[in-house]
């Protein structure tokens, strides 16, 4: 659906942190409050390691215009020096695919939702990134930059899930 989240191969950690964020506020989503707070931590522990092992296609969505990707491209790997930003893949990773439960990844994620959440860090709604990190980056970005990185993320493959200690026997 567009706009909602791909959780399939998310990091667990980073999960857990984030239905923790809609509890507590730091993240605003109304649907999303009402989830989170009517799960326990062993149930937000359980989802995230069952979501973190698991792997599916990317879904089909009509692709963005090739131009707009080359520029989301540019930006996702040199970032923009004209305003002191490093490219999304110095903690992303080059291919988009994160590191570990800080970096989120980003390839095949819905174009949509990582437009929200880049805006949401721009208008204070989303406060649970460490060190405000990620509104440093999002408070330097045009809408134009936001929607042309989202849709060069969008259009990446998914690779294997992210290694996931808690899926492991
Ligand atoms: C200096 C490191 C750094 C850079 C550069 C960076 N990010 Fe991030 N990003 C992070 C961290 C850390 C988080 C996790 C925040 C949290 O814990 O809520 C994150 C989270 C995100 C998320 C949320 C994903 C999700 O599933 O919740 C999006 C979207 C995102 N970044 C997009 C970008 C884009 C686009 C760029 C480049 C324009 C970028 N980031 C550059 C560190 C960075």
């Amino acid at each position: 659906m567009r706009g909602i989240p791909r959780l399939a191969g998310l990091n667990a950690e980073y999960f857990e942190r984030q239905i923790e964020g809609f509890k507590n506020g730091t993240r605003r989503n109304r649907i999303m409050l009402m989830i989170a707070s009517d799960l326990s931590d062993a149930e937000s522990k359980a989802l995230a390691s069952y979501y973190a092992g698991m792997t599916t296609l990317k879904p089909e969505t009509s692709p963005a215009d090739q131009a707009v990707i080359a520029a989301g491209a540019k930006l996702a790997a040199t970032g923009d020096p004209s305003k002191d930003l490093q490219g999304c893949g110095q903690c992303h990773g080059a291919e988009g695919l994160g590191a570990g439960a800080d970096f989120p990844r980003l390839a095949g994620q819905s174009a949509l939702y990582i437009e929200k959440a880049l805006q949401s860090w721009k208008a204070g709604d989303r406060k649970n990134d460490r060190d405000g990190v990620m509104a440093d980056v999002a408070n330097k970005l045009t809408d134009d930059q936001i929607k042309s990185v989202a849709a060069y993320y969008e259009s990446l493959p998914i690779a294997a899930p992210a290694p996931s200690p808690e899926a492991k026997p």
